[in-house]
């Protein structure tokens, strides 16, 4: 029997895309993304989601895909490729299509200079169609965040906004080489109702070196002052094989697994006493914010950006690394750097690696975004909809026994569920569903 430590430090996906991302391979590239892009239904509804890949200082926890620019022309450059992959998507698609939901993800898009904002909003406009049902996200550094920025942002039109915060504590943010008081992250959300950016998002993390589980009850005190309709609590992940600045964090000063457990309990704790309902594994959400109507009727969905209400069933990628998931797979351009420039100046999508989906991908993956979303999954009804039997997955509960003796999962016939206590172990019933895991060289982050 697998011992409680065991499991609280065994590596699994964090499920934002099913196979996930160390499964993709090279038989995906820019011709199967052209194909996959023109089979689109001209009537449907996509979202787009934009990367920029740069930050003004790199944060030593950092797993995102950015880089530390000290002047701007790298990003001028970088806008440029973004401006022609814009393009080159809009020829692909053929016609103009409704956007859902539009997302600029980073590294720290707010690095993006006013123009360059403006100018990546009309391209976006040549081929997308933004009204008033399109929610336009974007992820705020709120250190270094100017008047102008805000200004460019809620003139694109900007509905909803996400800080990063992690923790308030001066020897937690030193240890992480990240400086920032709370007075900054204060005046950034008062400068974003100033200009009508309303919805908020705050991020933090736990797991932290030098971080206490006194440090996250404090740091939930002092963002909850600040009213964000959404947090986000995200476990660190320390992957400093694939992170080597990750090697800067000293592992002496990071907390044990039963640590972050308490960790993750007090921040849990210290948001739902504040009227945050727990959605799924790392967010919260007031109980009339979207997320936590959408949790309570059964559409709570998730994608490379965590927790949605996007029901759109085309998510389009641009910028180095982004992924697109399409109905037929998955498929992620190169990460920054020549490859990605090279071929987007030669009007060649960067597409580098993705995932066609089999019958069988497609099924375990609504099996786990269920449990992703719900902690629970009614195995029947989604292999009905999949025209498939719950047999199918006969093994799978086999499997799921030991997890079942540690009281992580409950198997009543073909219903699965995670126990509310257990939330934060939901990757590891996930994990049980995910038929690549065991194959392939992959790493990932412990569970809890
Ligand atoms: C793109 S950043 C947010 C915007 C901006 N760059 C910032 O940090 O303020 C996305 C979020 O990912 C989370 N994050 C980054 N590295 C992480 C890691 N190694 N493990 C878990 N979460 C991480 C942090 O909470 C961070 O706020
Ligand atoms: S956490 Fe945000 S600001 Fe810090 S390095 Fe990563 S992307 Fe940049």
């Amino acid at each position: 029997m697998s011992s409680r430590l065991d499991l609280l430090n065994a590596r699994v996906p964090r499920y934002t895309s099913y196979p996930s991302a160390p499964h993709f391979n090279a038989s995906v590239d820019g011709p199967v993304l052209r194909r996959w892009l023109e089979a689109l239904p001209r009537r449907e509804a996509v979202s787009l989601y934009l990367h920029v890949p740069f930050c003004s200082s790199l944060c030593w926890f950092c797993g995102c895909h950015t880089r530390v620019v000290n002047s701007y022309s790298p990003i001028a450059g970088y806008v440029d490729s973004l401006l022609r992959e814009l393009a080159l998507m809009d020829r692909a698609l053929g016609a103009q299509r409704q956007l859902t939901h539009l997302h600029f993800g980073g590294g720290s898009p707010t690095l993006l200079s006013p123009d360059d904002i403006a100018r990546l909003i009309d391209q976006i406009r040549d081929g997308f169609i933004i009204n008033a049902d399109t929610e336009f996200a974007i992820e705020i550094d709120p250190r270094g965040l100017t008047r102008e920025t805000l200004e460019a942002l809620a003139k694109a039109g900007v509905t909803r906004a996400s800080l990063g915060v992690q923790d308030v504590n001066p020897a937690v943010q030193r240890a992480v080489n990240r400086w920032q008081p709370e007075t900054v992250t204060r005046k950034a959300v008062e400068q974003l109702r100033e200009t009508g950016i309303t919805k908020l998002n705050i991020d933090l993390m736990y797991g932290l070196p030098k971080q206490t589980a006194a440090d996250v009850e404090r740091t939930v005190e002092s963002i909850a002052a600040l009213t964000p309709q959404r947090v986000a609590v995200f476990g660190y992940a320390h992957v400093p094989e694939m992170k080597g600045h990750q090697r800067l964090i000293n592992d002496a000063d990071l907390p044990g697994a039963e640590e972050r457990m308490r960790h993750y309990e007090t921040a849990h704790a210290a948001l739902v006493a504040r009227g945050y309902r727990a959605i799924g594994l790392d967010h919260f959400a007031l109980p009339d914010d979207p997320l936590a109507v959408a949790l309570a009727a059964g559409k709570l969905a998730r994608n490379f950006q965590g927790y949605t209400t996007d029901v759109a069933s085309a998510l389009i990628g641009v910028g180095a690394s982004a992924i697109s998931s399409l109905p037929q797979g998955y498929a992620q351009n190169a990460a920054a750097g020549p490859e990605y420039g090279a071929k987007i100046s030669a009007d060649e999508f960067a597409t580098v690696r993705g995932r066609a989906l089999t019958a069988d991908d497609r099924l375990r993956r609504a099996v786990i975004e269920r449990l992703m979303c719900d902690l629970t999954v009614d195995l029947d009804a989604v292999a009905s909809n999949h025209g498939a039997s719950a047999r199918a997955f006969a093994t799978d509960i086999e499997a799921l026994a030991p997890l079942q003796r540690d009281g992580l999962v409950h198997v009543d016939g073909h219903r699965v569920t995670v126990p509310e206590a257990k939330r934060a172990a939901v990757r590891l019933v996930c994990a049980v569903f995910d038929a690549y895991l065991s194959s392939g060289n992959t790493r990932h982050s412990v569970a809890v």
